[in-house]
Order: structure tokens, then C-alpha cells, then sequence
């Protein structure tokens, strides 16, 4: 019972260590600009809390690095309730691969 109770406790702790290091990310490249939970709190673009319900993986991701190139690759997607909605439209921002995965994982 006891050995049962650490590795829950174990494998919770280890959840929560690897969200906040995905959270940190987000913080970095995309806190500035987006609410998402109890990570950040900023309004100068959408609330992007449970965004990966409301979008395709494809679309995040290609969206995350080149907001312009997406909005024309992808013009059913982006729109609805965004499109001037906000004072200026996204910067691209620089991720690895790593940081993507990351910003997806929080995305959820
Ligand atoms: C400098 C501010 C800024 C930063 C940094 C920023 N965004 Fe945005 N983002 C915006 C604004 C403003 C909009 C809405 C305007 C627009 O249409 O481009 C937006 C829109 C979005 C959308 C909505 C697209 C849709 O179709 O609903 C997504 C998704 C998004 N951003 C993801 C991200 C992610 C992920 C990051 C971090 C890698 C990030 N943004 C960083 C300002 C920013």
C-alpha cells in the first residue's frame, strides 16, 4: 500500500516537474501575448487555453513559427474569432522542434 501511494505520489510529482518545464517555455516565447491556465495572464492576443481541442496539431504548429504563412495556408482555420479581434498581427517566433513539442503539451 505504502510502495503504491510513493509511485503515485512519484509519478505526480514527475507530471507536474515536466508540465512546469513546458510552462516555463510557453512563459518565454508566448506569455507575453496569451493567457493559457495559471501560466500567464496576458491580452494582447487569444486565450489559448485548450487550444488544441479548437485547432489542428498541423495548423499550432505551422501557426506558432509563421502566423502569416499559416493564415494563408490555412484560411478555413484561422479567422472566426480572432481576425480583427487584436490591435496587431502576430510576430513568427523562433522554436526548436523541442520547444514546439513543448508549447503543444501546454496547449492541451
Ligand atoms: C508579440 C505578441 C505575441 C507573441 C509573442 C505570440 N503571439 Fe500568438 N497571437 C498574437 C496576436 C496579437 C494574435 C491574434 C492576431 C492575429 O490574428 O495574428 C495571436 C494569435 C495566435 C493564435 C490564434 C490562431 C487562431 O487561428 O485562432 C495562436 C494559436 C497563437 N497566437 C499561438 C502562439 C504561440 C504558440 C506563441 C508562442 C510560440 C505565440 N502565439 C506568441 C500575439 C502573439
Amino acid at each position: 500500500m505504502i510502495k503504491k501511494l510513493s509511485a503515485l505520489v512519484f509519478i505526480s510529482l514527475l507530471t507536474s516537474a515536466v508540465f512546469a518545464e513546458d510552462g516555463d517555455i510557453f512563459k518565454k516565447k508566448c506569455g507575453v501575448c496569451h493567457a493559457l491556465n495559471n501560466v500567464s495572464k496576458a491580452k494582447q492576443g487569444p486565450d489559448l487555453t485548450g487550444y488544441a481541442a479548437k485547432r489542428s496539431n498541423e495548423y499550432l504548429q505551422a501557426y506558432m513559427t509563421n502566423p502569416a504563412e499559416a493564415k494563408k495556408k490555412f484560411p478555413d482555420i484561422y479567422n472566426k474569432e480572432v481576425k480583427g479581434k487584436y490591435q496587431f498581427a502576430m510576430p513568427s517566433v523562433k522554436l526548436t522542434d523541442t520547444e514546439k513539442q513543448s508549447i503543444l503539451n501546454v496547449l492541451k
